[in-house]
């Protein structure tokens, strides 16, 4: 064998056994325990704070809102989408049920008791959904972008669409938008 293939040999062992040492160090420890990844990873993700609900879960306590939704062309809308996160407000609505809620007609739903909703009880901020009745709110989806398909969203030149001045949900309600 020519003498510089077996020098070619020799180096080549060399960077394969370091690679083989860095390996060890640098793996993680949980790779591959469940797949091509860190088993930790899925543990890290299932401890975070969950912050979502399904959007089931808003129907049981907003039949009414939820029936409108879907009657119209925000239907395929999540709730969440517009209102934000709503796991602590279902938390906290689960909790104080007795305090806002009465039975609606359909089992296992429930409805806001308007009889009751005085300013005495006092609903921390946290708790409450967020709802922007500001025109930028809609214009996130709505404005005229060339970037953005007119068949998936009909977008509205903001200059020149009825009343500037107006507020959206004036003219459009915002569950039953084409009404
Ligand atoms: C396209 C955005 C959008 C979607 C989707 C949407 N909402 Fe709303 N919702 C609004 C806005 C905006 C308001 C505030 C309207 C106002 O104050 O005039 C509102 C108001 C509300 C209110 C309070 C007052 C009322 O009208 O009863 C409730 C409760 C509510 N939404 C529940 C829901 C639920 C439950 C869903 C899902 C089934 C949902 N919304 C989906 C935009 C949305
Ligand atoms: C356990 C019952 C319950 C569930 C589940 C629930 N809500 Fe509510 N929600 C309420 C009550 C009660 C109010 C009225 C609170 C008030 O006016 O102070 C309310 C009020 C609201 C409002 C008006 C703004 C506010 O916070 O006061 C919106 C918007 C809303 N809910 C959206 C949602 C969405 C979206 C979901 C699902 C992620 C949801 N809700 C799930 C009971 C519930
Ligand atoms: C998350 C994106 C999103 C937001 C936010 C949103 N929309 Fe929509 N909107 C849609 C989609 C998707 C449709 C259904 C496709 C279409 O017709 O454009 C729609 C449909 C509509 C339509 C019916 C259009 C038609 O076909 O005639 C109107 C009107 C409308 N939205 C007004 C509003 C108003 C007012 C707001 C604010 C309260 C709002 N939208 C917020 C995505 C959005
Ligand atoms: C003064 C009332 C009024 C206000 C305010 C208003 N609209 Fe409209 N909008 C209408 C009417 C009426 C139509 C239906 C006729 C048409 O398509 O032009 C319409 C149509 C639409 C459509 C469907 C357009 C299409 O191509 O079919 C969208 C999307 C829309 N509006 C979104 C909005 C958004 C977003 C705002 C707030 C920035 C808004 N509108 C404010 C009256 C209003």
């Amino acid at each position: 064998m020519p003498q510089q293939v077996v020098r070619l040999i020799i180096a080549f062992a060399i960077f394969v056994g370091i690679f083989f040492i860095a390996r060890m160090f640098l793996v993680p420890a949980t790779f591959g325990e469940f797949g091509h990844y860190r088993g930790n990873s899925l543990r890290e993700i299932a401890a975070l704070p969950v912050k979502y609900v399904d959007k089931k879960t808003c129907t049981g306590c907003h039949m009414h809102n939820a029936n409108l939704l879907a009657s119209d062309d925000h239907k395929n809308i999540n709730c969440q989408i517009c209102h934000g996160p709503g796991y602590k407000h279902n938390s906290y609505f689960e909790q104080n049920r007795d305090k806002f809620m009465v039975r609606d007609s359909l089992p296992d739903t429930w409805k806001v008791d308007s009889t009751r909703l005085t300013a005495s009880i006092a609903v921390p901020d946290e708790f409450h959904m967020t709802r922007s009745q500001e025109r930028e709110f809609c214009l996130k989806c709505h404005l005229l972008n060339a970037a953005r398909k007119e068949k998936t969203v009909k977008q509205i030149d903001i200059n020149d669409h009825y009343d500037i001045n107006k507020r959206c949900v004036k003219c459009h309600p915002p569950h039953a938008p084409n009404s």
